[in-house]
């Protein structure tokens, strides 16, 4: 899969894409990151890619000329696959997302800075927009490593075993079951015994609540969207309860 950011700083790419996982991925030609300069695209001699807001107001908007030049370069190159602007105003980086992706060929992912990018080329030049969480960064770039690093790993074969990607919190919309490895005792905290029976249904069982446990006590939006069975959500009523009246054991009084 072939990845164009547009960006002021094609130097930050790959970055730490280039490490581990993601990196040898990138050695092998599995994943492809091409970061294009976004002020190559502007005039000589000031190579200007910024400019006040119309109507006022604070920071520096990016021209549309630039962006859209950059952005019909790339299609000229042959890119074909949607074009992403990563902005706090985006739908929500989603696991979900991640995997639509990644049966795209190709994606183009374009980085605003400052205070943002001329509307109409969100308007004419963007088929989605994407935010990496509820908050401000001062631009797209980490949020375009975030969401390579996010797609890339499920491109077939770009991890070496896919059993972690098919295992991944979220995959099957619970949290994931706690990990242990040796040794079996670390300074007074012993593995949980199952994890050693080598009883492979028990352990499956063992980790299939503690997944369930897990998202109850720290997700609790995520549980709509799960298919339980009576005994599932029994387990997982219980676990909410626990919660509450550990809430309700720690309020304090009202007089
Ligand atoms: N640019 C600035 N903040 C961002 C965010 N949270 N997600 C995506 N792009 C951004």
């Amino acid at each position: 899969m072939r990845f164009d950011v547009v960006t002021i700083f094609p130097e930050l790419f790959p970055g730490p894409l280039g490490q581990g996982v993601i990196g040898r991925a990138l050695q092998r030609g599995l994943v492809q990151v091409h970061a294009h300069d976004l002020r190559q695209h502007a005039e000589p001699p000031h190579w200007k890619v910024d400019d006040e807001p119309f109507g006022g107001g604070a920071g520096m908007v990016f021209t549309p000329e630039p962006l859209a030049l950059a952005i019909e370069s790339v299609r000229e190159q042959g890119a074909a696959g949607p074009v992403v602007f990563l902005s706090p105003q985006g739908d929500r980086l989603t696991h979900a997302m991640a995997q639509e992706f990644a049966h795209e060929p190709q994606m183009t992912l374009v980085c605003g800075r400052y205070e943002g990018i001329d509307q109409r080329i969100r308007d004419g030049f963007v088929d989605r927009e994407v935010s990496i969480g509820d908050y401000v960064l001062t631009g797209g770039e980490l949020p375009a490593l975030v969401l390579i690093e996010a797609v890339a790993r499920l491109v077939p074969q770009a991890l070496g075993d896919p059993d972690s990607a098919r295992f991944d919190s979220f995959v099957d919309g619970v949290l994931d079951y706690p990990q242990y490895t040796r040794p079996a005792e670390f300074r007074g905290r012993t593995v949980p015994a199952v994890l050693r029976s080598g009883d492979h249904a028990r352990i499956s069982a063992w980790r299939r609540r503690e997944s369930l446990r897990t998202t109850a006590l720290r997700r609790p939006d995520l549980l709509a969207n799960l298919d339980l069975n009576d005994e599932e959500q029994a387990f997982v009523d219980e676990c909410l309860e626990s919660v509450k009246s550990a809430r309700e054991d720690n309020a304090p009084e009202v007089n």
